[in-house]
């Protein structure tokens, strides 16, 4: 099948992501927040990112600001999904904010229309759980910056059919993309042991251990990593790896994975990371 047309939900983040490279792959978007201006800095930030793509991947197209807009609506109306091929959810990590929209999405979109969710560590059996087509809900695990990744975790819930999965399959290659399909359990692979890096290296801070340049610089120079922890929660956002975290600890039930005091008052600050322009690090 050759998909045309995908819904977006949620214009942070992610879905400026996703849409920057649905649009890089000639596919239209319509992109859905409940906030206006969360809607009107993700167009400027589809817009720039989109005009420095030729510069950081090679073989992207050069679109001009027009070409783009041709090819994205921005909106606040849910119904303006009811006719897309396919929907890539990526809204706020939160289970009551997800169910609410999930039970309402299921009634707007036609009955074969497959939901990807995009969530950090969220079970996609849950998800699934809020409407009535538990087969057609699939996990989809983009990683950040999304036009720059090509390969990402696909979450295969428990109802999950192998139809859904082909499709999907189908819908990533689209877009360049290689699956790696993984069972369902809160955090997948990465994010289970991802977030264990981020969060212990956030107490290393919070006990004056080392600087964070230096936490992040022992991943890269020693361990090989392109990032270290504290760079990729900023890239991340603190609020999500802290929402990330409220997830794991209360699907498992194991302090392993109890939020740092210091990450949760930089939340609380809002020192969010790259996004509101302070973290670990200043982007300002
Ligand atoms: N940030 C990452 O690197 C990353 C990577 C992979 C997956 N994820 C997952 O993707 C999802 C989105 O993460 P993000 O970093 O983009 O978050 P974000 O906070 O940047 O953006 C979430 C957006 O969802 C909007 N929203 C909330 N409720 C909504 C609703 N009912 N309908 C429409 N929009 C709504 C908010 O207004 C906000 O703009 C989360 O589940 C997260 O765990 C994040």
């Amino acid at each position: 099948m050759e998909f045309k047309k995908i819904g977006v939900i949620g214009a942070g983040v992610m879905g400026i992501g996703v849409s920057v490279d649905l649009i890089l792959n000639n596919l239209d978007v319509i992109l859905i927040d409940t906030l206006e201006e969360q809607l009107e800095k993700a167009k400027k930030e589809i817009l720039e990112t989109i005009r420095f793509a030729p510069m950081l991947k090679k073989g992207s197209p050069k679109l001009s600001q027009e070409e783009v807009l041709a090819r994205i609506k921005f909106s606040t109306d849910l119904n303006e999904v009811s006719d897309v091929d396919f929907v890539v959810e990526n809204i706020t990590e939160d289970w009551e904010l997800k169910k609410d929209l999930y039970s309402k999405l299921d009634k707007i979109c036609e009955k074969d229309i497959c939901f990807g969710v995009d969530t950090s560590c969220l079970s996609i059996t849950q998800v699934a759980s809020a409407t009535e087509r538990v087969d057609k809900v699939i996990g989809i695990h983009f990683m950040n910056p999304v036009y720059l990744k090509p390969t990402l975790e696909v979450m295969k819930g428990f109802h999950t059919s192998e139809e859904t999965i082909a499709l999907t399959k189908d819908f990533l290659s689209q877009i360049g993309k290689n699956a790696i399909v993984v069972n369902d359990f809160p955090g997948f692979v990465s994010n289970r042991i991802s977030h264990l890096f981020m969060n212990e290296a956030a107490f290393v801070i919070q006990d004056d251990l080392a600087q964070p340049k230096d936490v992040d610089e022992i991943f890269k120079k020693c361990f090989g990593h392109t990032m270290g922890p504290l760079e990729t929660a900023d890239l991340i956002g603190l609020d999500t790896v802290a929402n990330s975290l409220k997830v794991l600890y209360e699907s498992y039930q194991d302090p392993k994975f109890r939020c740092c005091p210091l990450l949760k008052k930089m939340v609380d600050a809002k020192l969010l990371g790259r996004k509101t322009g302070r973290g670990f690090y200043n982007y300002n």
